[in-house]
């Protein structure tokens, strides 16, 4: 070993963007170990997930390295709404490079910024005017967060969220997503006062009880906790009391918003608006990372509405980057050009119609269907207890996340053998997560519940063991 650096030392031997291309399975597993995250490996494989290399993407499918088509109905949890490489948005983007525009142009205003913030104000209800924009839903909560307590001051700092919320997982906002895997042993802020979701009453004993709550943070839909909603009385009762204490309503439509719930904004099904809301995943038209917050504009005036305050909390160096932007004002567009969110509202419609019928065909197995457009979760009965004795042990030889959750096997199931992709909920386990593209059809969905239905008439002793069997015993 020497103790100096070496300056005449030859380039890195690394890897460039055709090698990257070349890569198999084996490859990019052994350097995801390497240098990913070894222990994700771990869950992917007991789903069967790491058996598959995706060449490429169009529309409501990815195609693996093998030309096999997977239906695509995870969705990036709601980020894929546009499908994969729509054919607009790619223009868009290529012509924003042919033209050389600028990407980076932080000391200069952005045309680019500037219509997408338009748009979004345009869209948004009442006095939401006022847009930052960031790349990532927890960067757009991290400012709703922010905005929020510097227009309340010091002494209304104190944040309400809900059980089984998730918010993002960056160290603000960590401290209002209820996850105790995510939260782990990390230092968060505590000013924060945990309410049951959809309990009026709970929400009223509180800020009646603590005049240091300025702040009420809501997704409008609960993705992670397993698509669980709040009826149209509540979000009226939560405007009214916010009004009535003085408290700001930050509603998270991170995951919910965008469409996907059959209207552009989740809380419009109940003729509420809250005071800032913040949007990203599919923002970014399925190609890029976009993210906003939208804030009333007299929020916003109060927080940072003058050159002293102007820059506290100014975008970030790729906050409202050109070629994002562009990608962003395209994606908005094609949403209403292509009725996109009419298409979220019938499509939706007819997969919960065509789920409840499975629930009624397999009322064992299918505990609860839920959701409202392409936002649906399929809860099934838990069969830790239920479960044949010896499949129970083997079961639960697997993995402590798998037990008594059948559809981490059901999910592997549609994967290996009906060429469907399905995502899973972070709190509940018993809960398949379905976030199809906003473009799916009819036909896509025949396609799923039909793979479904195959699935499930092999009850749960034969899903088992022919999970067992995929996964464990082909080692
Ligand atoms: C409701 C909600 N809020 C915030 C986030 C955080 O978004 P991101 O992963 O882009 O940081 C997510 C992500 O899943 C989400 O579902």
């Amino acid at each position: 070993m020497t103790d100096t650096i070496d300056q005449t030392s030859t380039q890195p031997a690394l890897l460039s963007v055709a090698d990257a291309k070349k890569l198999d399975l084996g490859e990019v597993r052994k350097l995801t170990m390497a240098h990913l995250n070894p222990g994700q490996l771990h869950f992917m494989r007991l789903l069967g997930f790491d058996r598959v290399l995706i060449d490429r993407a169009e529309g409501m499918h990815y195609i693996d390295s093998n030309g096999r088509k997977i239906l695509d109905f995870f969705g990036g949890f709601g980020s894929v709404g546009f499908g994969h490489n729509h054919p607009r948005i790619i223009e868009a983007r290529k012509t924003f490079q042919d033209e050389q525009r600028q990407e980076i142009c932080m000391a200069f205003m952005s045309q680019y910024a500037s219509a997408l913030a338009y748009n979004l104000a345009a869209i948004a209800p009442g006095d939401l005017d006022m847009v930052f924009l960031g790349s990532s839903g927890s960067e757009a909560m991290e400012a709703a967060l922010k905005i929020a307590e510097q227009a309340q001051g010091p002494e209304r700092s104190t944040i309400v969220y809900a059980e089984n919320s998730f918010h993002g997982k960056t160290k603000g906002v960590l401290a209002v997503t209820d996850g105790a895997l995510y939260r782990s042993q990390f230092k968060l802020a505590n000013n924060t006062h945990r309410v049951p979701f959809g309990d009026i009453e709970a929400l009223r004993k509180a800020f009646a009880a603590d005049r240091s709550i300025g702040i009420l943070v809501l997704e409008t839909i609960q993705g992670g906790a397993g698509i669980v909603e709040a009826p149209t009385s509540y979000w009226r009762a939560v405007r009214k009391l916010c009004d009535e204490f003085g408290v700001l309503w930050i509603a998270d439509e991170v995951q919910c918003g965008m469409g996907r719930s059959g209207r552009f904004f989740a809380f419009e099904h109940h003729g509420v608006i809250p005071d800032v809301t913040a949007l990203a995943k599919a923002l970014g038209g399925s190609k890029c990372a976009m993210a906003a917050m939208i804030a009333r504009k007299d929020i916003y005036m109060k927080a940072y509405g003058n050159p002293k305050k102007a820059l506290i909390h100014a975008p970030a160096t790729f906050g409202g980057i050109g070629e994002a932007c562009a990608t962003s004002i395209e994606a908005l567009n094609i949403l209403y050009d292509d009725h996109l969110i009419e298409n979220a509202e019938t499509q939706g419609t007819y997969l919960i119609e065509r789920l409840e019928a499975l629930r009624a065909k397999y009322p064992q197995i299918i505990k609860e269907i839920r959701g409202r457009g392409l936002m649906v979760g399929v809860e099934f009965a838990d069969i830790s207890n239920t479960l044949p004795f010896g499949l129970r042990h083997m079961v639960s030889l697997l993995d402590d996340k798998l037990k008594g959750s059948i559809c981490g096997f059901i999910g592997a199931l549609l994967l290996a053998q009906r060429d469907v992709l399905v995502a899973f909920t972070e709190y509940n386990r018993n809960v398949i997560r379905l976030e199809p593209p906003l473009i799916v059809e009819r036909a896509h969905i025949d396609q799923f519940v039909d793979a479904l239905d195959d699935i499930l008439s092999r009850g749960i002793t034969g899903i088992v063991k022919d999970y067992i069997a995929l996964i464990a015993l082909s080692k």
